[in-house]
């Protein structure tokens, strides 16, 4: 905190060590550690500064995803931080409580930096209390899922090893860092900010005893209203806030599943789509502390446009490592959205590979999948959004940022192979 009631963060990106599994650390990067980043937090009305210095050998940017900030300070590509130079971006928080997460994005380097070990949570607060488990590491648990390889030498594998042109597939799932962890619970409920840090892989998280959960928040924020699921699929930049209920004593293990993903079999089968993973195994004490009952409302979000029939103003067809055709060019400036304006965008996976796509600056409501109203999943604030082969998906936005013609903020693929390979496209809000 600043004397001002401001928040003042700051980071430094590093090279580390980090040990996975027995035998020699695996070099790693990290921010303020030697992997991964610490869990930031602010709340809405705040002013956050931050005081980023890369003491990598190579430049790298700060990106705070999901985040509606100034265009200058937004960390994508245009503002890169050399070796050795600091960069202090600085905001005021305006948009709900929400699970939004930070990670490097340099021009065509961002799988690397992401795998490496640059990614952490950036948990925003609303003033107002809604009622959910809210204890840090207590009944409020940040889980960041990503896989990786590691060679022999336990160095992190950054082979590309498939055929399905997505990048690195891991075959070592790990929460927060760690590979086959568990997760000690000593209350009635526990809140699980869930996120895909991975590069490519997609998630579809459940229980291995088949139980449901309470999916209470998406990307940018909370949902209207708790919805009981069984599943929630996640697929790369996505996250889920969920809230289990675990009996005294029992043990049960969160999981991935195979992804609904609309994919052939072998782009399936390329991309770790077969795939079922123990991801955690949580643990209940004999006697667990009370938890308030779930809310029966959490958040209002108006839509921004009720009827799903709502031409697009724009069209985005993703195939390959290109958007309607076009790779990026960081010179190239796609489009300008007029400031305060709601516009519905239609994008479309052309081809048969999985990707999905993600705005920047903008928090989005899905509009509509394949002509259909959204499933109750994608109802809530989204900057992320899985699109499944030839299954048009509308989204509506509202650009709320100050003008700025001069920097662009992007828009992309977050399989973060495809988005450095060129599936990604940049705007400027006028
Ligand atoms: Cu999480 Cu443009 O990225
Ligand atoms: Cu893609």
């Amino acid at each position: 905190r600043d004397g001002a009631g401001g928040r003042v963060f700051d980071l430094r990106a590093s090279g580390g060590e980090h040990r996975f599994r027995a035998g020699r650390p695996t070099p790693t990067w990290g921010i303020n550690g030697p992997y991964l980043a610490p869990t930031l937090r602010a709340a809405r009305g705040e002013t956050v500064t931050v005081r980023f210095r890369n003491d990598l050998p190579e430049s790298t940017t700060l990106h705070w995803h999901g985040m509606h900030v100034p265009a200058r300070m937004d960390g994508g590509p245009h503002q890169p931080v050399r070796p050795g130079a600091t960069w202090s971006p600085t905001w005021t928080v305006d948009q709900p409580a929400a699970t939004l997460w930070y990670h490097p994005h340099p021009h065509g380097r961002t799988a690397l930096h992401v795998y490496r070990g640059l990614a952490g949570l950036f948990i925003l607060d609303d003033p107002h209390p809604h009622g959910l488990p809210d204890r840090y590491g207590i009944d409020d648990i940040p889980v960041i899922v990503r896989d990786l390889n590691l060679t022999d030498h336990n160095e992190l594998d950054e082979r590309d090893r498939e055929q399905g042109g997505v990048g690195i597939v891991g075959d070592l799932v790990t929460v927060n860092g760690t590979p086959a962890p568990y997760l000690p619970v000593t209350t009635q409920r526990v809140r699980l900010r869930l996120l895909n840090g991975s590069n490519a892989r997609i998630y579809r998280f459940g229980f291995g005893s088949g139980r449901t959960f309470a999916l209470v928040g998406t990307d940018g924020g909370l949902l209207a209203a708790p919805y009981e699921t069984g599943h929630v699929q996640l697929s790369p930049g996505e996250r889920a806030e969920i809230v289990v209920a675990l009996r005294p004593g029992e043990r049960d293990v969160l999981r991935s599943l195979p992804p609904e993903t609309g994919l052939n079999l072998w782009d399936r089968r390329w991309t770790g789509g077969d795939d079922t993973l123990d991801v955690m195994e949580l643990r209940a004490a004999p006697r667990l502390a009370r938890s308030s009952p779930l809310p029966a409302r959490l958040a209002e979000a108006p839509r921004l446009v009720t009827d799903p029939a709502t031409p697009p103003v724009r069209r985005f067809e993703l195939s390959g490592f290109t958007i309607n055709g076009r790779s990026m060019d960081m010179n190239r400036v796609d489009f300008a959205v007029p400031q305060g304006g709601t516009e519905v965008w239609e994008v479309t996976a052309i081809d048969d590979a999985p990707h999905n796509f993600h705005v920047h600056d903008a928090q989005f409501q899905v509009v509509s999948v394949g002509g259909r109203l959204p499933p109750p999943e994608l109802r809530g604030w989204k900057d992320t959004v899985h699109t499944p082969p030839g299954v048009p998906v509308r989204i509506a936005l509202r650009f709320r940022g100050e003008p700025d013609p001069a920097t662009p903020y992007m828009f992309h693929c977050h399989i973060l192979n495809h988005e450095d390979q060129g599936l990604m496209g940049q705007f400027v809000v006028t």
